[in-house]
């Protein structure tokens, strides 16, 4: 079991092989380090558009490539790491306070993201100026 991680993580997810085709899952606490309050996907992402550019001051994340593949960007605030998603039984922990950019979406791929939050425009931070100062780097 994942236990709170503080740094960015890539989870393996359950795969069952089977002649009818494979099954991924995702669960908490075992996949997912927190409580599941919600799910959003991002898709029909036109070629070169960017998501994210923000960071969340409570909302820890997983984000999967359900189909195709896209770039995931994350900065501490000092650090910058980043990760291309391809695998849909592979899934990358986002803890909180990581200003994040999701990019380079390939033809159809859709990215599902498990959320630790119900929407609060109000965790948004969207300033990355304010994320450093708010992370304590500036
Ligand atoms: P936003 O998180 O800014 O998108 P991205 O980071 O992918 O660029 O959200 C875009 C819009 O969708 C914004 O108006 C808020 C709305 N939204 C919700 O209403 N509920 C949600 O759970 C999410 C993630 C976004």
């Amino acid at each position: 079991m994942t236990l709170y991680p503080t740094e960015p993580t890539l989870v393996p997810l359950p795969r069952i092989d089977d002649p009818r085709g494979a099954l991924s899952f995702l669960q908490a606490p075992h996949q997912a380090p927190f409580p599941i309050r919600r799910t959003y996907w991002i898709y029909d992402v036109p070629g070169g558009e960017l998501r994210g550019s923000h960071a969340f001051q409570n909302t820890e994340e997983i984000i999967i490539a359900l189909s195709g593949s896209f770039e995931v960007i994350l900065h501490n605030g000092t650090v910058e790491q980043s990760w291309r998603l391809n695998r849909s039984y592979v899934g990358l922990y986002v803890p909180r306070m990581m200003w994040r950019t999701l990019k380079d979406f390939s033809t159809n791929s859709l990215a599902l993201i498990v959320a630790s939050t119900h929407y609060d425009e109000n965790d948004y931070i969207r300033s990355f100026t304010d994320f450093r100062r708010l992370a304590g780097c500036a």
